[in-house]
């Protein structure tokens, strides 16, 4: 049915509110923006603007998997980290704003030092920091050889010269970074099941769920980390003292929200 903007984004926001998303007024904005190849701010400034006939399709075919609760980030197939844009897709978990903290310690770092980031997904924490710091060395890995084709033509896109390797814990090629920097799976199995559809449907399992306390994937890399190795594990606020006990000198930062999110300290 064609319709201006402002009709298209009152029906769809309508639809995705009774299919019990958070934000429906939000995605469905971005959803008309991105069907309509308008800029989002058109939908405030110009809202009598027609849809064109030929974009309505592609418009339903995108509110139809919102309502099937599939996340904006993987409909739209990208999303912003910092100042850079990644592509993601279900192979990789979207990055979340929390983990810009794990950024912002390595920015910290001396210049022409050398940061390895271990469970890199789609490469959104290597990838911002080598954007924000080009006279450090950065290297990246992931178990998972399909997160790792990711964030390498993430990488490849944005003409960012990291380079990533498929392994378990931290590779032993990377044993002497200054920094490791990790946000890995921190969720723990019983909580899977009470997360929001759009996770539990569509992200990676693996890529979140670490055994009964969330924990198993920060041990495995405090396990194959040397001896000194200063690490930053990206863990959830009820897990920070645990942490803190895995690490030498280990002290707790606090993201935006003000909960205790990134733990930095050194391999005993
Ligand atoms: C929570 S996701 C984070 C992805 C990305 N760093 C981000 O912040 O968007 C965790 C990642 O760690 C990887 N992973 C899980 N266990 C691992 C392990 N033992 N060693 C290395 N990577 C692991 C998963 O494949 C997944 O890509």
């Amino acid at each position: 049915m064609p319709g201006s903007l402002r009709d298209a984004v009152e029906r769809a926001a309508a639809v995705l509110e009774r299919a019990g998303c958070d934000t429906p007024r939000l995605d469905a904005e971005v959803l008309v923006a991105e069907a309509t190849g308008l800029a989002r701010e058109r939908v405030h400034l110009d809202p009598g603007t027609e849809v064109a006939r030929g974009r309505e399709f592609r418009l339903g075919e995108h509110i139809r998997r919102r309502i099937d609760r599939e996340p904006v980030a993987y409909i739209l197939g990208r999303r912003a980290f910092r100042r850079i844009e990644l592509s993601v897709d279900p192979r990789v978990l979207i990055p979340r704003p929390e983990t810009e903290l794990l950024v912002e310690v390595a920015l910290e770092l001396h210049p022409g030092a050398w940061v390895h980031d271990v469970g890199t997904g789609s490469g959104a924490v290597a990838l911002a920091i080598a954007h924000e710091r080009p006279d450090l060395r950065v290297t990246g890995s992931d178990v998972a050889s399909a997160a790792v084709e990711v964030a390498q033509k993430n990488a490849e896109r944005l003409g960012l010269p990291v380079e990533m390797t498929a392994t378990a814990g931290l590779p032993v090629e990377a044993a002497g970074a200054d920094l490791v920097v990790a946000n890995l799976p921190y969720v723990t199995d019983a909580e899977w099941d009470t997360l929001a559809p759009e996770i539990t449907g569509f992200e990676p399992r693996e890529a979140l769920v670490s055994g009964a306390d969330g924990l198993d994937a920060i041990r495995e890399l405090v396990a194959s980390a040397p001896s000194g190795a200063r690490l930053a594990l990206e863990h959830a606020p009820g897990q920070a003292a645990a942490v803190r006990r895995l690490l030498d000198g280990g002290a707790t930062r606090r993201d935006l929200a003000g909960f205790e999110r990134v733990t930095v300290g050194r391999v005993p």
